[in-house]
């Protein structure tokens, strides 16, 4: 499915939307494995999940981890240090000092040096660093979201078609799309077993993430680079860093994207010098072209009810995560494995798809997904309905026009040391 142009049939695309499915995973990753020539990785953005990502990249018979790149070089020497020190890697984490690479531009030295490339920074940077990449011939693993605002998807949407006209081989970090639970179920909703889709809810209404703490002689730009999570230009807001999970989830069953979204939002619990000038909850409403309703709520509230699913409610049936109800609340399907590791399983079919050169970008359904959830973010923060093809064009460019440790990353706290949040009606949100 093309962000920009499709006409979403829902009904056609449930009858041949492209799944792999697991049983078609497995023989083919007993082939890679057979597969002789070595493929050359490079992680960039060394935290948590690009060495999550790496490493399961390295579960994959026959990858080399030859680079590593990172904003900071005590991010780069961390992941090094925990990559290099897993035995069960030997020699394959084969990265000597003059191929780890920090600031900046050190993603595009890393790039260079690989065949397939993780992108695992945070999401503000992933259109530069796509672009790139695929301007560079090379085949890329990629975190969610995949951008911030309107003109970072659209970059992305023609960097992916690029990639598809030099037959490279795209996949990105929505893992339920892996998940045996969700395809199955997915399976069973095409069969028919919860009739027509009426409408969706989708939760990821938890307690909120980590915080970085602004220590002495730190400029505002290596601050607010620490502290990405709570800015927009980095993060996009926990609506698309997080909450996108269960948006594609609703888009991808319904085989289409919401032609319009409206919601409220605000911040209430997370009102501090750490917590930047993000929201901390969000519910939107958003209607499918067909007029089928998504109802979402996501909130960084600890200590409140908390819920991270979907359920997909048809007229004959309700569907969640490997359970589908008849509409008297009774269980008539549930899931009964085998379970998989989707984390793994994404890095499993990404190199069999390089090694039998088989087609698979995944880039166009996460812009989808993504513009769902910036689409979401710009309602909520403006009290406005907005719509697609408005948060698709949007020209508001969230990233500073200069990169460097000492130059202007835009938000500036307050006197009282706070960032001011949106004001719905009153801040240009697109
Ligand atoms: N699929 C999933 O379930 C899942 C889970 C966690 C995180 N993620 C995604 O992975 C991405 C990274 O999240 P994380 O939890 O690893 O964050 P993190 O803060 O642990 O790591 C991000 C790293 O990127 C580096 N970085 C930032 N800007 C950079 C730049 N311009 N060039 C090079 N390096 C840069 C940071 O210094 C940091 O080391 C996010 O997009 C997040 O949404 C996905």
């Amino acid at each position: 499915m093309n962000p920009s142009t499709d006409t979403t049939d829902r009904r056609s695309f449930l009858k041949t939307g492209s799944l792999i499915t697991a049983a078609s995973i497995l023989p083919g990753l007993a082939r890679a494995q057979e597969g002789s020539s070595e493929i050359r990785v490079a992680l960039i953005g060394c935290g948590g999940r690009g060495t999550g990502a790496a490493s399961q990249s390295l579960n994959v018979p026959g990858t080399r981890l030859v680079a590593m790149a990172d904003a900071f070089e005590d991010n780069v020497e961390k992941a090094y240090a925990t990559l290099s020190g897993n035995k069960q890697f030997g020699d394959r984490v084969d990265v000597p000092k003059e191929r780890r690479f920090f600031g900046f531009d050190a993603y595009k030295k890393a790039i260079d040096s690989a065949d397939l490339v993780l992108l695992c920074t945070p999401p503000g940077f992933r259109p530069p660093h796509f672009e790139y990449a695929v301007e560079k011939g090379k085949h890329v693993f990629m975190e969610k979201p995949v951008a911030v605002d309107g003109p970072g998807i659209r970059k992305v949407i023609e960097a992916a078609k690029a990639a598809d006209a030099k037959k490279l081989k795209v996949v990105c970090g929505l893992q339920r799309h892996y998940q045996n639970s969700y395809l199955e179920t997915l399976e069973k909703i095409k069969e028919g077993m919860i009739g027509e889709i009426s409408s969706t809810q989708v939760y990821w209404s938890g307690g909120g993430v980590w915080t970085r703490e602004r220590s002495e002689g730190m400029t505002e730009m290596e601050y607010q680079m620490r502290n990405w999570y709570y800015f927009n230009w980095i993060c996009g807001d926990h609506i698309t860093e997080q909450h996108i999970h269960n948006l594609d989830v609703s888009n991808w069953f319904m085989g289409a994207h919401p032609a319009k979204a409206n919601g409220i939002g605000g911040r209430t619990k997370r009102i501090g010098k750490d917590w930047g000038e993000i929201y901390d909850h969000h519910y939107v409403e958003y209607t499918y072209p067909d007029g089928t309703i998504m109802n979402s709520q996501c909130k960084h509230w600890n200590g409140t009810w908390s819920k991270v699913s979907e359920t997909i409610v048809g007229t004959k049936g309700t569907a969640t995560p490997g359970v589908i109800k008849d509409r008297t609340g009774k269980i008539i399907w549930r899931f009964r494995g085998p379970d998989n590791n989707p984390y793994q399983t994404e890095h499993d079919v990404l190199v069999q798809h390089i090694r039998e050169d088989k087609p698979i970008n995944d880039a166009f359904f996460t812009a989808d997904s993504t513009l769902t959830a910036i689409m979401g973010r710009m309602a909520t923060y403006s009290g406005k309905e907005v719509t697609w093809e408005q948060a698709l064009n949007s020209d508001l460019d969230t990233m500073p026009p200069v990169l460097a440790w000492d130059a202007d990353p835009g938000p500036k706290p307050g006197p009282d040391g706070l960032y001011p949040a949106p004001i719905p009606g009153v801040t240009k949100v697109m």
